[in-house]
């Protein structure tokens, strides 16, 4: 068994850091924002998680103050779309540092639906969108106290956008939306398209 202290990695033995193989694979947020002028942005972010549920929140996390974590604050919203399959190629044309204000749905080739309650538009092809309102936005800090400009946004969810055909008998079929989740090599993505099941015991 390897032990290792993050900063003390035997780069012998590991010479890429295998944090982010290891914590895999992550949901991907793809995330859509505007900016007070109105300027629209969307990127993915796989730090990026469902952090609670009474009520629904979601977080996300940038490296450095990214347009996403940027314009979030700015109007302290943002929008979630779940990355399918079909769409990850589009998705990944859309991780693209573009100039701020430039459209990285027209990049991708992407149309754009209006949200219900809050400003930034949602993906139209995605077949789930989370209308979110920013609770927490904070710059994250080390042991020392330092911080480290990774910049942490958590939103309540306001308004879910789920298309008709996920819905089957009831219940929302994961596998038939063939989620894409982010693994740890460059380029190493997961799609999920099996599920199995296992109920918590009774007592
Ligand atoms: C699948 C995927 C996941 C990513 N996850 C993150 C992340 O968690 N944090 C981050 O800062 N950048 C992440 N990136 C890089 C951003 O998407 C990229 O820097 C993008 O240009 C940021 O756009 P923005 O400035 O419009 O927000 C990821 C890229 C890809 C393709």
């Amino acid at each position: 068994m390897i032990f290792y202290e993050p900063h003390a990695r035997d780069e012998t033995i590991l010479p890429h850091d295998p944090f982010k193989s290891l914590v895999a694979p992550r949901p991907i947020g793809w995330i859509s924002t505007t900016d007070s002028a109105g300027r629209v942005n969307l990127a993915p972010y796989s730090f990026f998680n469902a952090v609670a549920e009474g009520p629904h929140m979601l977080a996300f996390s940038s490296r450095g103050a990214k347009d996403s974590s940027t314009f979030a604050n700015e109007i302290q919203e943002f929008v979630w779309n779940l990355v399918t399959y079909e769409l990850r190629e589009q998705m990944n044309e859309t991780s693209a540092a573009l100039p701020r204000g430039m459209s990285e749905f027209e990049r991708a080739g992407l149309e754009m639906a209006p949200s219900r309650l809050v400003a930034p538009p949602r993906v139209a092809a995605s077949p789930c969108s989370m209308e979110c309102k920013v609770v927490h936005h904070l710059e994250l800090r080390d042991l020392s106290g330092a911080t480290f400009d990774q910049h942490l946004v958590i939103g309540q969810v306001v308004g879910i956008h789920l298309a008709d055909a996920a819905v089957v008998d009831s219940a929302v079929d994961t596998a038939s939306l063939r989620p894409v989740a982010r693994c740890g090599g460059p380029g190493d993505y997961a799609v999920v398209e099996r599920l199995f099941q296992m109920l918590r015991p009774s007592s």
